[in-house]
């Protein structure tokens, strides 16, 4: 068996492989609903065979959304549309799990494809969304030209810390069975952690203690609501790539804290904490921040997931069977190919039968796989292409 396609078990849950749906933002929802568009978007990932797929940066408040587009799940009306969602995912032999987040000072933006900047006036006018005031522990600007957040207050804090714990029961009545915290890439709670974005002088900051401390409350507000069975992730920003910023050795000592209030696995991503300076170069290259999952999982002592810039089966097979990580998670390369499970158990000889398919395709093209080597239609690997034009 590869490692890649061994099973693993979180708490109470096993996920059939180490391949994870990376959380990916679709800002289709309507008031934080999902809709069709979630279901046919994740259900593709269970048929193509991930074991873990997660729904995006869902969020816990509505002033907390990225953009009016988020999936939310700040009231109980939000259940029910993505209980459908769960079962599908479930039925069709992956787990289903969701990313729970808060936007802070990068709430109120627009859509991508609408320019990533500040929601104003224009957009009410275009398409009725209007912005909104976010809240950040200081108020700090995300990067230039944005306008600054509230400063958090004693009440604000309480209430979000708490509006995660609910958020979290509200995703277990939908049936989904794993929590990931979006504690990265420069939304509330690496807000809080990093100190670009936290200059508070009271216990929410401060120093090391004190800037963790909202990252604390959250796991536990979380786990207080969560079934022991159910595992807790943590998505941080290993390094901010940033003079100033934080390093590898603090997200190491933010794992351990993590660890001890309960948490199961953090996915390791970098970046994205914004401001005036521009990062140090990154070093941009396949797995590019698998070392921040090797060293977090050793020096930490607790699971991790490699994330980013991931796509061949060899490399990714090689990541868990080396003990760099005991998974990884895939975003971009699955929207280009859903069906990678399936290409990569058969690259790696783990499914050379389609036996992993869900029976409904792997029994034709199987047959279609017999046929084609019966009547010697497959040119051998190498062969050059034939049918270009003539030189
Ligand atoms: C369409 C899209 C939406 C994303 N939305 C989220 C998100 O909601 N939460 C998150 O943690 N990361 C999000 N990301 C980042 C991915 O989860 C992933 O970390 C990143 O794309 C690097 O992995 P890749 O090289 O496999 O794409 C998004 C990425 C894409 C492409």
């Amino acid at each position: 068996m590869t490692a890649l396609f061994a099973p693993l078990t979180l708490r109470g849950v096993t996920l059939k492989n180490r391949i994870a749906v990376s959380p990916m933002s679709q800002y289709r929802a309507r008031d934080g609903l999902a809709n069709d568009w979630h279901l046919v978007h994740l259900g593709r990932f269970a048929l193509g065979g991930a074991g873990l797929v997660f729904a995006e940066a869902t969020a816990v408040e509505a002033r907390g959304r990225r953009t009016h587009g988020d999936l939310g799940l700040w009231s109980d009306d939000q259940i029910a549309p993505l209980a459908p969602i769960c079962r599908f995912l479930t039925a069709e032999g992956a787990v289903p799990g969701i990313q729970l987040g808060h936007a802070g000072r990068k709430a109120s933006e627009r859509r991508p494809w609408h320019g990533e900047t500040p929601v104003d006036g224009e957009d009410e006018d275009q398409r009725g969304e209007a912005p909104w005031t976010a809240i950040a522990p200081s108020a700090l600007p995300y990067a230039e030209g944005w306008p600054a957040p509230a400063e958090m207050t004693e009440a604000d804090i309480g209430a979000v810390i708490e509006a995660f714990g609910t958020a979290a029961a509200r995703a277990v009545e939908a049936g989904f069975r794993a929590v990931e915290v979006y504690a990265a890439h420069g939304f509330l709670i690496h807000q809080f952690l990093s100190p670009i974005a936290n200059r508070r002088a009271d216990r929410w900051g401060g120093d090391d203690a004190g800037r963790r401390r909202f990252a604390l409350a959250v796991a536990r507000a979380i786990r207080a609501r969560l079934p022991d069975d159910l595992p807790l992730l943590f998505r941080l920003s290993a390094t901010d790539w940033l003079e100033g910023g934080l390093e590898l050795e603090d997200t190491i000592e933010t794992a351990k804290a993590l660890a001890a209030e309960g948490v199961d696995m953090v996915a390791c991503s970098s970046g994205g904490i914004g401001g005036r300076e521009r990062p140090r170069r990154m070093t941009l290259a396949q797995g590019f921040q698998v070392p921040f999952a090797e060293r977090i999982r050793r020096e930490a002592g607790l699971p991790t997931m490699a994330i980013g810039f991931l796509w061949d089966p060899r490399h990714c097979d090689a990541v868990v069977a080396e003990g760099r990580a005991d998974m990884i998670a895939l975003a971009r390369e699955l929207l280009a190919d859903p069906n990678w499970p399936h290409h990569a158990a058969a690259a790696l000889g783990a499914d050379e039968t389609f036996g992993n398919w869900p029976p409904e395709f792997g029994w034709w093209l199987m047959k279609r796989e017999r046929l084609i080597e019966k009547l010697g239609l497959r040119e051998p690997q190498g062969t050059p292409p034939t049918g270009g034009p003539e030189t």
